[in-house]
Formats: structure tokens, C-alpha cells, sequence
């Protein structure tokens, strides 16, 4: 009797071992976090490869699809951080295709170099939904859809409106604060803003250098416009909010009045961006959505059901000008 109880635990603790190697394989290579709460073949399994944490924006976003999909019981999220690193997207779309995940979600750092890993999980039927920045393909079929904005026209609406502030007839030099070079939200941002000063000579970018999309790096790339180009500067066009608040230090510690003697647009609409508005010192923001969570679960639901999805799920957006309209959204800005 002894003997077959003991046999028994033996082969007790070879089970549980077993499951519990299992579940360390299902979890993303150590690198990404897996939902706690799994319900294998009922929930839907999604594997979003992230950037980074460089803005409040990108923080937003990973909130929001953390919140929908990791608290939903419809679905199971592998959630891997890659740090800014493409490298590290590559691997962890690799680990998601490994997994078997039933679809993966891509914030793509930047616009090229994506064929090879695509192209593994195109053959593995697993179907890429790309999040807020685009990528560029010779094959448009090795993603399904993108989720995100307009960024061609964000930068055409912070060109206008920075016009309008300052008056069309006059003149201004304009410092632009470029975002990670390489990325989709930079270059279109780029663009949209010079179609517009195109057709407007007197508005001129007499400086442009990349602040990473990130508040230390855009102080660090203002401090050096203010010191070659110090009194010359009329504008700031920064390509989201968090360089815009990085230059709003350096023009303060230069001893100017951001949003005063040197005028601000930026993109995004973080709350600090806000708060900055509402005290005056920066003037334009032209809003980008990073609550990108709940049109994600739906893209992936509907494609999971066998409905087409469209090929760009676009996001509602406004745009906000000056002191007033800053501080009556304040209190409803939800990031
Ligand atoms: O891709 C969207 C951009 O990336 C946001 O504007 C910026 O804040 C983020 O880092």
C-alpha cells in the first residue's frame, strides 16, 4: 500500500512539473508578460509588440490596450515592451508566431525592415494588425490593417494653425523638433507640416534635428537651437507634445516666454501639454489618440468571426488653440 502511495506522489509531482514547463513556454520568452487569467481555446489570443515607453502618449496607449484586452475575458494579451529597439520587435513577433498566437498587433518603431518577420507570420496564418504608425511593404498583404491616425495631416494642421496665430503676411522662423527618425509619425509630420509652408515663403524651418520623440532629448535639441539661433527663432513646430514641453524648459532657462516670444504647436494632447496651454506656455496642440485599446479589441473580434475589416481604422481627433480652449478640456482629457 505504502509502496503504491508513493508512486502515486512520484507520478503527482511529474504532472505538475509537466504543466508547469508547459505554461512557461506559453509566456513569451521571458520577454513579455502573459495574462494570468488564461482560458486556452475560448479566449482569443493576441500578441502586441510595443516600442517603448518614450512619452506620455506611448504610455497611454500601452494603458489602454492593457486595460481592454488583458482585463477582458474575450481575450488573452502577450504584452512585450522592445524598448525602442526593432530588434527586439522582430524577436518578439518571432516568439509570438512560436506561441501560435491567433493574431499579433505591431507598434512598428520604424517604417522599414519588417518583410522577413511578416512574412513568417503571413505563413504561419496569423494575421498583423499594425497600432498607430504605419510601415512601408513591397507586399501589402503582410499586414491586414492599421489602426492610428493621420499624420500627414496632424502636421498640415499644426502648420495652419501656427500661420493663423501668427498671421498670414508676416514672418517667422520656425526650430522643428522631428520625431524618432525613421518612423512613420516623424516623416509624415515632416511632410505635413512643409506641404503647407509650401505655399507660404515667409514661414520658414531655418532648423530641424530628431529629439527622439522624447522630453530630454527635446530640451537638449532646444537648448542647442536657442545657442545658434537664440533671438532668431519665432516658432516651435515639435512633433508631439513631450519634445514640446522638453523645449518649453530650455526656452525658460534661456530666459524667453515660451508660447509668448517663441509660439509652440505640437501633437498629441497629453494632459501636461494641457496644463502647459492653459498657463499660456505653449499654444497650439493638434490631438493624436492613443486610446487605441477598444477599436483593437473590436478589429479583432470582427477578424476572428470572419468579417472583413477595413484596411485604415481611423481615430477621431480635434485640435485645441490657445489658453481658453486648453483650459476647458483639462478637466475631460482622459490621458
Ligand atoms: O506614433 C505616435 C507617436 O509616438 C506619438 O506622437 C509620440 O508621442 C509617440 O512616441
Amino acid at each position: 500500500m505504502l509502496k503504491q502511495m508513493k508512486s502515486l506522489a512520484g507520478l503527482l509531482v511529474l504532472v505538475m512539473s509537466f504543466s508547469l514547463l508547459a505554461g512557461c513556454n506559453n509566456s513569451t520568452d521571458g520577454k513579455a508578460e502573459g495574462s494570468s487569467n488564461t482560458n486556452k481555446g475560448k479566449k482569443i489570443v493576441v500578441g502586441f509588440s510595443q516600442i517603448g515607453a518614450e512619452s506620455g502618449w506611448r504610455t497611454a496607449e500601452t494603458k489602454s490596450i492593457k486595460e481592454t484586452l488583458g482585463n477582458s475575458p474575450d481575450f488573452e494579451l502577450k504584452f512585450s515592451d522592445a524598448q525602442q529597439k526593432q530588434e527586439n520587435q522582430i524577436k518578439a513577433i518571432r516568439n509570438f508566431i512560436a506561441q501560435k498566437v491567433d493574431v499579433i498587433a505591431l507598434a512598428p518603431v520604424v517604417e522599414t525592415g519588417w518583410e522577413s518577420v511578416l512574412k513568417k507570420a503571413k505563413d504561419a496564418k496569423i494575421p498583423v494588425i499594425l497600432l498607430d504608425r504605419g510601415i512601408k511593404v513591397k507586399d501589402d498583404s503582410l499586414y491586414t490593417s492599421f489602426i492610428g491616425s493621420d499624420f500627414i495631416l496632424e502636421g498640415e494642421n499644426a502648420a495652419k494653425e501656427l500661420i493663423k496665430l501668427v498671421g498670414s503676411g508676416k514672418k517667422a522662423n520656425i526650430v522643428e523638433l522631428q520625431g524618432t527618425v525613421g518612423a512613420s509619425a516623424a516623416t509624415d509630420r515632416k511632410t505635413g507640416f512643409a506641404n503647407v509652408l509650401k505655399d507660404n515663403p515667409d514661414f520658414k524651418i531655418i532648423k530641424s534635428q530628431s529629439g527622439d520623440f522624447t522630453r530630454a532629448k527635446g530640451k537638449e535639441v532646444m537648448e542647442a537651437f536657442l545657442k545658434s539661433d537664440g533671438k532668431n527663432i519665432d516658432a516651435v513646430y515639435a512633433h508631439n507634445d513631450d519634445m514640446a514641453l522638453g523645449a518649453i524648459q530650455a526656452i525658460e532657462e534661456y530666459g524667453l516666454k515660451p508660447g509668448e516670444d517663441i509660439k509652440i504647436a505640437s501633437i498629441d494632447g497629453v494632459k501636461d501639454a494641457f496644463e502647459a496651454a492653459a498657463q499660456g506656455k505653449t499654444n497650439i496642440i493638434v490631438e493624436c489618440n492613443p486610446l487605441l485599446g477598444p477599436q483593437l479589441a473590436q478589429a479583432v473580434k470582427d477578424l476572428k468571426a470572419g468579417k472583413e475589416i477595413p484596411r485604415w481604422i481611423k481615430t477621431d481627433e480635434s485640435l485645441f488653440v490657445g489658453k481658453d480652449a486648453a483650459e476647458q478640456a483639462l478637466p475631460s482629457r482622459k490621458y
